[in-house]
């Protein structure tokens, strides 16, 4: 059932980290607006701070991620001072000296950053912004490239969350993918971690990458529940050579098919379930103490650039190259070549390059496609209240799933609408329906699972 299902509905269609999504940013939104939109912010407003460092070592042949590699540290030296003279830019903005609940980490690695250069920053956020004294500081870690003592330099900097990338476990895999990384690193670093009081840890794997199989699936699942992480985020490999040409090193024969990714996918969400790791939405998975599985009992689950969240902060900065951040007006995106990031900020500018001023129908849309993605449900008639619409204007969208819910994938139930388990898989399809923008940016996105 689920077979045809994945045959008939083979789609492809955006991740919903944000609504509208990046494809349809514009230049509207530049580093006057940002600064503009900045100063408007409710001093009261706690803050989240996204921070995007594009640096590796070396390139992992299936990375979609915004990253370049860099043989010495010079480069990302004189990446980390223009991120120092942003965060001044940024905070001489604001309205008053604000409050950071969240800081986050990604990239690329931020593990590239020496720990002299992690104080440096804390300490400059430090300076500028209030860090609340429970804050989570999460960073992306490649285990590859960490030691004790840097574990030990990422505590000091207060760091309290870790997101492991690991993908496979199979060396086979791994060599096809240009990361070579045994198992034992991996569990070395976490033991390193859980030692030196970094005790949330994430854990990210993937399937459908070449040479994948069932049997790995099963071993993976079962090898990493063994290092009892917090969370744990199961991506679909997004083949899409046309935007990553490294991706081309991956011989497309060498790549599991759609039914065979389906039964990947499904094989290790059961095996999670089965552990007892609590399902989030549709990629996501909690122990079932984790302050994420609570979120979903309290509906305060959210979804943002990094997935799922637990962060309500209703603003988060983004600082960095082609970093995202949203603001209660919009959408922010800086720019992404290095040399503009740098020139922009030390021309005195916000580097802010693109973004999207939200209309009352993007917020509408962007409340229910959230809703649909973190909590599966959505009630039209009560978002269309708060919104101040009325729910007959989303008749024609509410059309479109129709033979979705033919299909048992969603239910409607008066005005409100129900992704069911066997839909789980495709809420990503269901929250489409809403998508105002979808046609033009179609063709762009990756397969659904
Ligand atoms: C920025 S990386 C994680 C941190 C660190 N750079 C590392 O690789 O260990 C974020 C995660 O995105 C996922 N990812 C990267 N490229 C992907 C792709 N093409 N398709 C699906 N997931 C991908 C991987 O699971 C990866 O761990
Ligand atoms: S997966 Fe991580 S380590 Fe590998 S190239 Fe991408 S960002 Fe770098």
């Amino acid at each position: 059932m689920n077979n045809d299902l994945i045959n008939k509905y083979d789609l492809r269609v955006p991740r919903y980290t944000s609504y509208p999504t990046a494809p349809h940013f514009g230049d509207g939104v530049n580093g006057e607006v940002y600064q503009k939109w900045l100063s408007e912010l409710d001093p009261a407003t706690p803050l989240s701070l996204y921070f995007h460092i594009p640096f590796c070592d070396e390139m992992c042949w299936f990375c979609g991620c915004y990253t370049k590699i860099v043989k010495r540290y010079d480069p990302v030296k004189e990446y980390l001072d223009a991120l120092l003279a942003e965060v001044d830019l940024v905070a001489d903005a604001l309205p008053a000296r604000m409050t950071a609940k969240h800081l986050h980490w990604g990239g690329g690695s931020p593990t590239m950053l020496k720990g002299e250069d992690w104080m440096a920053i804390m300490t400059k956020l430090r300076e500028r912004f209030d860090v609340h004294e429970e804050a989570e500081i999460a960073v992306e870690l490649d285990p590859r490239t960490a030691t004790e003592e840097y574990v030990a330099e990422l505590e000091a900097a207060g760091v309290n969350r870790a997101s492991i990338g690991v993908q496979s476990y199979e060396p086979k895999v791994q060599e096809a993918i240009n990361r070579i990384q045994p198992y034992e690193t991996t569990k070395q670093v976490i033991a390193w971690l859980r030692a030196h009081s970094i005790t949330h840890i994430n854990m990210d794997l993937m399937y459908g990458l070449p040479f994948q199989t069932i049997d790995e699936i099963e071993t993976m699942v079962d090898m990493t529940v063994d290092l009892q992480p917090n969370r744990i985020a199961l991506f679909g490999y997004a083949h899409v050579p046309w935007m990553q040409s490294h991706q081309k090193m991956i011989k497309e024969e060498d790549l599991p098919d759609a039914a065979q990714r389906w039964e990947q996918f499904t094989l290790a969400v059961e095996r999670l379930k089965k552990l007892g790791y609590v399902q989030i939405g549709f990629d996501h998975f909690a122990h079932p103490e984790d302050s994420m599985a609570n979120a979903i009992e309290t509906g305060e689950l959210h979804r943002n650039f990094q997935g799922y969240t637990t962060d309500t902060a209703p603003a988060m900065l983004g600082f960095g190259a082609s970093a995202i951040g949203y603001l209660p007006q919009g959408y922010v995106q800086n720019e992404r070549p290095l040399k503009a990031y740098r020139q922009a900020i030390y021309s005195g500018a916000l580097p802010a390059a693109k973004g999207i001023r939200l209309s009352g129908q993007d917020e509408l849309r962007r409340d229910i496609i959230e809703d649909l993605m973190c909590n599966l449900t959505v009630d039209l008639d009560a978002r269309c209240a708060q919104h101040g619409t009325d729910v007959d204007a989303l008749k024609e969208d509410v059309e479109k799933l129709m033979p979705l819910a033919e299909d048992d994938i969603c239910t409607l139930d008066g005005d409100t609408i129900t992704v069911t388990e066997t839909g789980r898989p495709f809420v990503r399809l269901v929250a489409s329906a809403f998508d105002e923008y979808l046609t033009s940016g179609q063709g762009r996105h990756s397969k659904a699972v």
